[in-house]
């Protein structure tokens, strides 16, 4: 696998190449990234990795300082997986000016949800998601991109931001990976305590617990969901989690379902997002 920090590095291996496979990534790798990457390897003709913990998507109180780097690690578990290529830009490679400029997505789409409680995070996501693609793909005809779905709301703001700019990028979905008991596999689960590991799987059973109750009332479910959805925010909160949401929406635009959603086949995910001690999970679960 080669390594290059900067863009004329990364351009000047990437330039024989018509197709590059890409995954970008904060580092700190998880079975889930790697899975990624394996999915990305056939899809391209050379599989790309970057790892950047981007300042510009955390909000001051957040874990920017304290994000584990484990780059000794991250470079062997990328090697094995089949990583071609990893872009690892330090900071004034990527950003050597301010960023000023900014790619502002979509309010109705990226400021709900986890953009409601960590406002300007998919801004600060796009923008760099923007300058790694266009790093990466800068004059090639095609590319392909990789996202996990663990990330639902991001994955769709990418989605819909490689669409509105007519940027010729397919990106993937990656499906969520879990630990053997069903949590779905974290960078930040290595904030846990061995107590909140044991504790942290009942995000996924509150979310499990909600789709069954929308699935069972489907007839009335627009007018019975923010009961539903209080309950379950309750319940987790009466265990000591500190919920931010904990909602069924569509999954076209992660808007509260309308009454024809709640029959359509395949048309729903449920996504939540909660504290335990000082760690914030994320979970969706598609039903
Ligand atoms: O999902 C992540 O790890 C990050 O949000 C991404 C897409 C690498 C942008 O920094």
């Amino acid at each position: 696998m080669k390594i290059v920090h900067d863009l004329p590095g990364l351009r000047a291996a990437l330039a024989q190449h018509q197709r590059p496979a890409f995954v970008p990534t904060m580092g700190n790798l998880h079975e889930g990234h790697l899975a990624l990457v394996r999915q990305a390897r056939p899809l391209g003709d050379i599989t790309v990795a970057s790892i950047f913990v981007n300042r510009l998507q955390f909000l001051p109180h957040e874990d920017f300082d304290r994000y584990p780097r484990t780059w000794e690690a991250d470079c062997a578990k990328l090697e094995a997986a089949g990583c071609d290529l990893l872009f690892a830009p330090r900071e004034p490679d990527l950003y050597p000016q301010p960023q000023t400029y900014k790619v502002q997505p979509d309010p109705a789409l990226a400021e709900i949800l986890e953009g409601q409680f960590r406002p300007g995070f998919f801004t600060g996501v796009c923008t760099v998601v923007m300058k790694l693609f266009s790093a990466v793909f800068a004059t090639r005809p095609s590319g392909v991109a990789v996202f996990g779905k663990k990330d639902y709301q991001q994955w769709m703001v990418i989605r819909r931001m490689v669409d509105q700019f007519a940027l010729p990028i397919d990106i993937v979905a990656g499906e969520t990976c879990r630990a053997a008991d069903g949590l779905a596999l974290s960078s930040r689960n290595g904030y846990l305590s061995d107590v909140e590991r044991a504790e942290a799987l009942q995000l996924s059973l509150a979310l499990r617990d909600l789709a069954r109750e929308a699935l069972a009332r489907a007839d009335a479910l627009a007018t019975q969901l923010p009961a539903l959805e209080q309950q379950a925010l309750a319940a987790l909160a009466a265990r000591g989690w500190n919920p931010d949401y904990l909602t069924v929406r569509r999954r076209a635009d992660l808007q509260p379902p309308q009454p024809a959603d709640a029959r359509a086949p395949q048309a729903l995910v449920v996504l939540g997002a909660a504290r335990l001690g000082a760690t914030r999970l994320i979970d969706n679960l598609e039903i």
